[in-house]
């Protein structure tokens, strides 16, 4: 019994060993394994990597669908050297020293689906090289040394998704370079020496999905770069350091949902040709000199989700910068210059999950304790956000405290108005008016100046704001005349102070009064906050002056120029030019409460 089985086992094992030695014989008599290649016979795969092999070595079997030829040093392909190869599924050439490559070299791989080109020595693609590979999907041809494709280099490639053409000299693509490229999904033109957007070869690929530039040797992207490429969803623009500015129009007809756009030169967001591409998911602008994200500009972008700008400038983000962006959830704005990153800057602070603070100058006052109080749900991605302004809080990232001592920790102090005795000024009309308000607080508290209509005052116009927080009234009219309102504010709080303004008018013949502005008319006329302060010349020869009429008035005047102009010469002191500055009439009365739109007429006298 025993011994039966064991003959009949022994017998099986024969029969299988027989069965087996037959199966290799067969495959081994249809397939000799060529000289310095490697044969896996259950894959089909010839590997002959590293053979030496100057050229594609002859008779390889028909059958094989993974052909390994890298690391060789083959430095031609010749005419249809692979026609006998119709299975072959994935062709490896890289990393020889492949200079010419002959038309229809490829003819007869009719299955390839992959052909790997990469890191040899290519200038030139001729046209008809990929003659006959009608089912290729991906070609690698990145690290070569080509300059430039020509029309219909790709035309036989109906069926390709992907180019990878890295780390080329690339310094021109021809108008139809990419013409039959129907298919194509994902262009990859990284470190080419391209000085401008092939605009017109990418119109050919409108089918394309992604598309990477790497290098543009630009420093502005032109209008319409990118016209015609309506379904690309993802466009990778980097190290392009002469890049400044993308031109209004430049990403018009692009529907984006990711875009990059890294190590370049651009100094600030490109809102304008953004605002369009509301569908925008993904963007990153990182390692770019941007040094404000200003308020309420990205609000067109109803559907970002995501932000990074590492490694920029930013010194600041406004309120509401990302104002509308209702789907917010992660800011990566580490290795920056911010000093503090307040919650009034996103639409809503409950969105955010990831945020990127780490590596800023931050002041750890009040207006961070919102990430602290969300300390535990946020990602900081490995890297808490430290305090590095606060000496007391030096180097402690955000984790280190306990949620009891940290409000007492980050405090702001309310803002204060220091000058708090009551201002009241009287001027007459045409005098220049400043008001100070001094502020104290922490963090340093912004100043604005409501007028009497409580609108706030801004920079530009006849009343004005200063850059230090003064306000000024230049050529104070009757209807200036009101309560103005100092406000200082910082994330702690508010002070105002208000102040009071009264013009006294002009008797009211008078026409056209004369201020004189210069070397020889009144010193500056700011009464500043203690009123008035007299005045060298009276009013009233002004008003002399405009009633005895003009004529009159500029020939004194001239007299008197003449007069001080020979004064001058002898005392060797000669200013030839005299600025006359007025307040027409007309203008006055027209001029609503607000008054910040007029400007005062200026002419210039020359004299000899
Ligand atoms: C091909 O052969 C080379 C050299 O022997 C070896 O390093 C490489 O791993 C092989 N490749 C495959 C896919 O087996
Ligand atoms: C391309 O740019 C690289 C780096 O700037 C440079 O070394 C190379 O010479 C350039 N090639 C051409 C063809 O201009
Ligand atoms: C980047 O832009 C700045 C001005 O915005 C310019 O001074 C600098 O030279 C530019 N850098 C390069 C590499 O062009
Ligand atoms: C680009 O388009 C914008 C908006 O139409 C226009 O203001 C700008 O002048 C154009 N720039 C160039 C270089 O044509
Ligand atoms: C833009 O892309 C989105 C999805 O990414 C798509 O839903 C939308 O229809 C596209 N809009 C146009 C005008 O093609
Ligand atoms: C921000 O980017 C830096 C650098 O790429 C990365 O190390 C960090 O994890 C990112 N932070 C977040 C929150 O994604
Ligand atoms: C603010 O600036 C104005 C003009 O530059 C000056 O007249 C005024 O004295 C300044 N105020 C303060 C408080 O320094
Ligand atoms: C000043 O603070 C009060 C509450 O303290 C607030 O109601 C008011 O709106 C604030 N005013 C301004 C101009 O911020």
């Amino acid at each position: 019994m025993f011994v039966g089985i064991a003959v009949h086992e022994r017998l099986c094992w024969g029969a299988l060993y027989l069965l087996a030695a037959g199966l290799v014989l067969t495959s081994e008599t249809r397939r000799p394994c060529p000289h310095s290649c490697r044969c896996n016979t259950s894959v089909l795969e010839l590997n002959c990597s590293y053979g030496q092999l100057t050229t594609v070595p002859d008779g390889l079997p028909q059958d094989t669908k993974l052909l390994n030829l890298t690391h060789n040093i083959i430095k031609t392909l010749v005419r249809q050297q692979f026609q006998t190869l119709t299975h072959l599924l994935d062709l490896d050439l890289s990393d020889n020293i492949l200079v010419i490559i002959e038309v229809e070299a490829f003819f007869g791989l009719q299955s390839l689906l992959t052909l790997r080109l990469a890191r040899n020595h290519l200038k030139i693609i001729p046209v008809g090289a990929f003659a006959g590979l009608t089912k290729l999907q991906l070609l690698d041809i990145s690290d070569n040394k080509i300059l430039v494709f020509l029309d219909f280099t790709f035309r036989d490639l109906a069926a390709l998704q992907f180019i990878k053409a890295a780390e080329n000299d690339l310094v021109f693509i021809s108008h139809q370079a990419f013409t039959g490229l129907t298919s194509l999904q994902e262009l990859h033109l990284d470190a080419c020496n391209l000085t401008a957007v092939p605009t017109e070869a990418l119109t050919q690929l409108s089918g394309l999905r992604s598309l990477h530039f790497h290098q543009l040797g630009l420093n502005s992207l032109p209008n319409y770069s990118f016209r015609h490429l309506a379904r690309l969803k993802e466009l990778f623009i980097s190290h392009c350091p002469w890049l400044e500015t993308l031109s209004g129009n430049s990403l018009f007809g692009l529907n984006l949902t990711s875009l990059t756009i890294i190590h370049c030169n651009l100094s600030d967001v490109p809102y304008i040709p953004l605002h369009h591409l509301v569908y925008l998911v993904y963007l990153d602008l990182s390692f770019n000199p941007i040094t404000y994200i200003h308020g309420i500009l990205l609000g067109d972008l109803l559907r970002l989700q995501e932000l990074h700008l590492v490694g920029g400038s930013l010194l600041r983000i406004e309120l509401g910068a990302f104002k509308g962006l209702a789907r917010f959830r992660l800011l990566n704005v580490s290795r920056n210059l911010l000093t503090t990153l307040e919650t009034g800057v996103f639409h809503s602070v409950d969105t955010l999950e990831s945020l990127g603070l780490d590596n800023n100058p931050l002041a750890c006052d009040c207006r961070l304790l919102w990430v602290v109080h969300r300390r535990l749900y946020l990602d900081f991605g490995g890297y808490p956000p430290t305090c590095t302004t606060s000496a007391q809080l030096q180097g402690w990232d955000f984790l280190d405290f306990s949620e009891a001592e940290l409000p007492a920790l980050l405090t702001c102090r309310q803002p204060r108005i220091l000058n708090r005795q009551p201002q009241e000024v009287r001027v007459d009309q045409g005098h220049t008016v400043v008001f100070y308000c001094n502020t104290e607080g922490d963090p340093l508290p912004s100043v604005t100046w409501l007028n009497p209509q409580l609108r706030p005052l801004s920079p530009i116009g006849r009343i004005r704001v200063l850059s230090n927080g003064s306000l000024e009234v230049r050529y104070a009219q009757p209807q200036d005349s009101g309560k103005y309102l100092c406000v200082a504010s910082n994330a702690a709080g508010n002070d105002s102070v208000p102040v009071s303004l009264h013009v006294r008018r002009f008797p009211s013949s008078s026409k056209n009064p004369f201020r004189l502005k210069s070397w020889f008319a009144f010193p500056s006329a700011s009464p500043g906050v203690n009123g008035p302060q007299k005045l060298p010349f009276d009013v009233k020869t002004l008003l002399i002056a405009a009633t005895i009429g003009f004529t009159s008035f500029f020939s004194s005047v001239s007299v008197c120029f003449i007069f001080m102009l020979f004064w001058s010469k002898s005392k060797g002191q000669i200013k030839h030019t005299a600025t006359i500055a007025y307040v027409p009439r007309s203008t006055m009365s027209s001029n609503g409460g607000t008054g910040n739109s007029t400007e005062t007429s200026r002419f210039t006298m020359k004299l000899i």
